[in-house]
């Protein structure tokens, strides 16, 4: 498997690094298919960052884990991908997982996707989903591959559909948290837990009262300053006004009360507006921030990324910081973003004043001075701000995404993160988001807006990216 990897990259790698649409100042395959963030963490000062990886086959396949490192998120190393689906534990996928790190080592969680021969609906029945392990005490070797759970070791009403293991410590009690789907199609979080990060007891399934998706994947329990909260990704939430634009959503739930007592989860708030925004994973660093990367993407998809042609598809978002305020998440591209700014022009539009900002790598913060606006850029992305709703639309460069909404009481800055094919939007210093795709050309540069708008311009330098010797 290992070497089929290998093959896929060297088959594939000159045509995708020709394609217009790579991405300058984020992480992608080097080939092939990404989806969800993997094994974050950091380790001994290096941040780890896997992720979801077929290069097989630019619309998934077989997946394994990809894997680079990093010490300021400036420069990467590639490393070697560091898990292939090659065992009895993990033949049909070496799915999502984490990382949970001590003094010495790394220990990593993931889900083994089995599929069994014969006549199944893989829904119910013929899927093994299985709760694998491997540690690493330099972030580079990996010790061999575990199974720690298997279905028989799930609650007997659980569907196939177990995964995507989290491990959260209190005190001394490790928590391990898979999403589920139960047999009667209700999504929902499973807890185990362990004195030594090892052997599993099944501890309690938890819920919203009413049901809330057919399954709930890649879930993350953590605590920030203090308040316990659960990001997860319900499949099956029905679209409700503005609200679960998407096919499947993401957002979090704040618990109320403790993992060992009465437990109270708030409304869903959802994290990200835009279109490609699914399977965010997050960590805490050693210097104490909660930091958060999502799969700039989504499964299953109504609209499309013309990568595919030139054989890959995807992106990871850029690493945000999460803060509360007001008792809400919020989230802003990590501080060290700003060392890749490389120029800063300041400019002052009149109305439906025109000016040409010359590449898309760079980061738009702006100031409009009403409360209902219209913005255009690029090629044809409209951002419209009117009745306290904020709207995202894309035409052609969209290839099929339209429009996105967000509820907002006030809008008093934008901050665009603009890169050859993808936009991260954040509004009011991270308090709502949207991230997309957009698929337009190097000379569409110009930007307007339909009020008097204040613009700063950070002209923006890529991550640089080395392959380990
Ligand atoms: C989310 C997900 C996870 C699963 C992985 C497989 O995008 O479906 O639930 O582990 O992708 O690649």
């Amino acid at each position: 498997m290992k070497q089929r990897f290998i093959e896929a990259e060297n088959k594939y790698r000159t045509k995708v690094s020709q394609d217009p649409w790579r991405l300058s100042y984020h992480l992608m395959p080097m080939v092939g298919w990404l989806n969800d963030p993997n094994g974050l963490c950091q380790f001994q000062g290096t941040y780890h960052i896997f992720y979801q990886y077929s290069p097989e086959d630019a619309n998934g396949g077989s997946k394994g884990w990809g894997h680079y490192s990093t010490k300021d998120f400036l420069h990467f190393i590639q490393e070697e991908n560091a898990l292939f689906p090659d065992s009895e534990i993990d033949k049909d996928g070496a799915y999502s997982g984490s990382a949970f790190v001590d003094q010495e080592h790394i220990h990593f969680f993931y889900t083994g996707n089995i599929k069994f021969e014969g006549d199944f609906d893989y829904i119910n029945k013929g899927r093994g989903h299985y709760l694998n392990y491997f540690s690493s005490c330099d972030g580079l070797h990996f010790s061999e591959k575990e199974c720690l759970l298997k279905n028989e070791n799930y609650p007997q009403n659980m569907s196939c559909h177990v995964r995507d293991p989290k491990v959260y410590q209190e005190d001394e009690q490790y928590y391990l948290v898979m999403g589920a789907r139960t047999q009667e199609s209700v999504g929902c979080l499973l807890i185990y837990k362990s004195q030594d990060l090892k052997n599993w007891h099944y501890h309690r399934t938890l819920t919203t009262k009413e049901k809330f998706g057919y399954m709930w994947e890649c879930p993350d329990l953590f605590k920030l300053e203090d308040q316990l909260i659960l990001i997860t990704c319900p499949q099956g939430v029905q679209q409700d006004g503005y609200q679960y634009e998407n096919i499947y959503q993401n957002g979090y739930f704040m618990i109320d009360g403790t993992l060992e007592d009465n437990c109270r989860f708030s409304n869903f708030v959802e994290l990200d507006y835009g279109f490609d925004f699914y399977a965010p994973q997050t960590f805490e660093d050693e210097s104490g921030r909660r930091i958060m990367i999502g799969w700039m993407g989504l499964p299953d998809i109504p609209y499309t990324n013309p990568t595919v042609d030139n054989s890959w598809q995807h992106a990871l978002t850029l690493p945000r910081e999460l803060t509360i305020k007001n008792g809400h998440i919020f989230q802003y591209p990590i501080q060290e973003t700003e060392q890749l700014r490389i120029k800063h022009y300041s400019k002052h539009l009149t109305p439906n004043e025109t000016y040409d900002y010359q590449t898309h790598i760079c980061q738009l913060h702006l100031v409009l001075q009403q409360q209902s606006f219209e913005v255009k850029l690029r090629k044809d992305v409209t951002l419209k701000y009117a009745q306290q709703l904020f709207t995202l639309s894309l035409k052609e460069s969209g290839y099929g995404r339209d429009e996105r909404h967000v509820e907002i009481g006030n809008v008093q800055s934008i901050d665009i993160y603009s890169d050859s094919s993808s936009l991260e939007i954040f509004i009011n210093d991270g308090e709502k988001v949207l991230t997309t795709r957009v698929y337009d050309s190097k000379e569409d540069t110009r930007i307007e807006a339909s009020c008097e708008m204040s613009l700063d311009i950070y002209v923006m330098k890529g991550y640089q990216i080395k392959k380990r010797k």
